[in-house]
């Protein structure tokens, strides 16, 4: 059979495709899902090392996607209770702080721990094995997890369709543009098994070290604009006094998308969510930099009908 280059993409194509189908999204050249025991090892070779926290008890991503916060936020607490006992997926789960709470509250928890990039997952299961180790948690813990290296905002890496029964989406969403969004939210509806949860926490306008966006914003709700806390750059609105040096290399030199409950709840509604709750809530930490009225998170559980 003559079989043309043409031919042989198309056939590499199609093993990609079913790969991606039938297990999780695997690319030919390299495995992006990780047992326990895959992780730590990659974890030994890069000799990463978990981030030493913030003044706050904060963890800066590596990537500079903000931080992992020390104390759980109310959609943190509400996933952990519902989370219990079921097969559950986290986005942008980066350390595993919220993996590592969940396996403490339950044995019969199924934990997928996702993030856009992988050493965020090796540092995670590296925190597990300490955990182990001090016999805070059991041994049998890591047949609890596995690790997917995926960017949600991309239908290639969207695998395990209808496989979750809830989902956990902490401070991720503020990082993509609003067609991003629109997409996200179509791949965590199909990720969602029916009658499955979702649960978001989001940053809002309303923060001290950007709150001289606050009038911009406040001129585009009035002007009826759809996503009014889009901005191409964050740094025109950076306030420097409440910003450390290090915290200032680490913020994002792509757009950014201050969300609000109006904007979620739209978004969530338009793609078949029936949006249980989508309110401002305040921050479940004492900061300089980011408190300011209460108003700080934006936080959406909604279900999967
Ligand atoms: C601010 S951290 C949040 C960590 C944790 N969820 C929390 O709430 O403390 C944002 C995380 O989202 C991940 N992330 C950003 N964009 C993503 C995307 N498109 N797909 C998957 N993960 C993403 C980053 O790599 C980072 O680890």
């Amino acid at each position: 059979m003559n079989i043309m280059v043409k031919d042989l993409a198309k056939i590499r194509m199609l093993f990609v495709t079913v790969m991606c189908l039938s297990h999780v999204c695997a690319e030919p050249d390299g495995n992006r899902v990780f047992t326990y025991e895959q992780a730590l090892a990659k974890c030994d070779e890069l000799d990463l090392k978990p981030p030493v926290p913030d003044a706050d008890g904060r963890l800066q991503t590596l990537n500079k996607r903000g931080a992992v916060t020390a104390t759980p936020d109310y959609a943190t607490l509400e996933f952990l209770k519902y989370a219990k006992g079921k097969s559950v997926l986290e986005i942008g789960g980066a350390y595993g702080s919220v993996m590592l709470t969940a396996l403490h509250q339950s044995k019969d928890t199924k934990y997928t721990l996702s993030d856009l990039d992988e050493r965020h997952l090796f540092i995670a299961s590296k925190r597990l094995a300490k955990e182990m180790q001090e016999n805070k948690l059991d041994i049998d813990s890591a047949k609890q997890v596995q690790f997917i290296q995926a960017d949600i905002t991309k239908d290639q890496d969207i695998s395990n369709i209808s496989t979750y029964e809830a989902i956990f989406v902490g401070r991720v969403l503020h990082y993509l543009t609003p067609e991003q969004l629109e997409v996200t939210v179509k791949h965590l509806f199909l990720l969602l098994k029916p009658a499955g949860r979702i649960f978001v926490v989001a940053i809002t306008p309303y923060v001290k070290r950007y709150e001289s966006f606050i009038p911009e914003y406040e001129r585009r709700v009035g002007a009826g604009e759809k996503n009014p806390g889009f901005v191409q750059s964050l740094q025109p609105y950076l306030n420097r006094d409440v910003t450390t040096e290090s915290q200032c290399k680490n913020i994002t030199d792509d757009p950014f998308f201050f969300l609000d409950d109006k904007v979620l709840r739209s978004v969530f509604e338009k793609n078949g969510f029936r949006v249980i709750e989508s309110t401002m809530k305040p921050l479940s930490y004492v900061s300089t930099s980011w408190a300011l009225d209460g108003r700080e998170n934006v936080i959406l559980i909604a279900e999967k009908p």
